[in-house]
């Protein structure tokens, strides 16, 4: 078991507004104690440490982690353990470490389809990027433990209160609200992927009306949604506006995200409970009601196929990219 930097004398599950726990995986001593400083200055969380494989798996069982930062573990390959994690903890959230300095967008996105929230760079010149990215993966989860447990953040209470409806129910949202954050205390299931990063499709909803009364689409979130294949151009990323007037009026898309291709050939041959949507571009893969056939999976990967070759042209447009980037992701297509 992993040294506990803050410990839980209890050991018990801890309770939905509890600090946020951190497992890091790395086995590179100098790089595992380069993050750990980095996160131990950055908020009081709970962090548990690990440079082994199996120190990885005992410390998931036991710890009952929000977030996982996975490094490079001797002895496992990183896309393996997210494979098995996305089976054993359905929900948490991984963010890929990767000891380059650079992260092309196209690369941000492959890793999202082989099931990572996001990918940072553990390299000491991006520190500033890492901070960023984990303190936005932070706040989703702590919205999210907010919302379980019913209670508004300070600055929220004091916000005056917005009129909204969701699928057809009225709610309130206070003004400033992050619109994931609404759909959260709301119950609303939402995967949120890349952990509230605006590069998955998964907290997509249509705005049906008041499209002014929210704030205007982020440069990441136009980004985005101009990758994705959803057909309705009312549709925004939860995760990257605010509710800033009344009237908003939502549809939340129907259905379940499924994770990977593995976990789609998993189901082959069952009634699919929910239409299972791409996780990525938000494509329907299977409706609800029919049966998932081999088709729907051979369906996924050529629209991953497809992905793939859309992100290759775009990096072949991008003037100042280094040629050893585009080797880089040739070689990782490969593996
Ligand atoms: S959670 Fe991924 S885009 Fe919003």
């Amino acid at each position: 078991m992993s040294k506990l930097l803050t410990s839980n004398p209890s050991g018990t599950k801890p309770p939905p507004n509890s600090k946020i726990r951190i497992v890091v995986a790395e086995s590179d001593t100098v790089i595992l104690s380069q993050l750990l400083e980095t996160l131990e200055g950055m908020g009081k969380w709970v962090i548990y440490p690990c440079s082994e494989y199996k120190e990885l798996y005992n410390t998931l069982a036991q710890g009952s982690p929000d977030l996982l930062l996975l490094g490079n573990v001797n002895q496992g390959s990183c896309f393996d353990i997210c494979r098995q994690c996305q089976k054993d903890y359905e929900h948490l959230p991984i963010v890929l470490i990767s000891h380059e300095t650079k992260v092309p967008d196209f690369y941000r996105q492959w890793v999202s389809e082989k099931g990572f929230g996001d990918v940072v760079s553990s390299a000491p010149t991006c520190r500033s990027e890492f901070i960023s990215v984990i303190q936005n993966i932070v706040g989703v989860i702590q919205a999210q433990k907010q919302a379980q447990s019913f209670s508004p953040s300070p600055q929220e209470e004091d916000a005056p209160s917005l009129f909204l409806e969701i699928d057809g129910t009225p709610t309130k949202a206070k003004e400033g609200a992050r619109l994931l954050s609404v759909l959260l205390a709301n119950h609303v299931k939402v995967l949120k992927a890349c952990g509230g990063q605006g590069r998955c499709a998964t907290c997509h909803v249509y705005v049906n009306q008041g499209m002014e009364c929210l704030t205007p689409p982020t440069e990441q979130e136009k980004l985005t949604l101009s990758l994705m294949k959803i057909e309705r151009e009312n549709a925004r990323l939860a995760c990257q506006c605010r509710v800033i007037g009344n009237g908003v009026a939502l549809e939340v898309p129907k259905g379940k995200y499924v994770g990977s291709e593995a976990e789609l050939e998993s189901l082959v041959g069952k009634k699919a409970q929910q239409t299972i949507i791409h996780p990525i571009t938000g494509e329907v893969l299977v409706r609800e009601g029919k049966l998932i056939l081999r088709s729907a999976l051979e369906k996924m990967q050529e629209v991953n196929q497809q992905f793939e070759k859309e992100m290759a042209t775009m990096l072949s447009r991008k003037p100042n990219l280094p040629a050893k980037e585009k080797n880089k992701v040739t070689r990782r297509n490969e593996q």
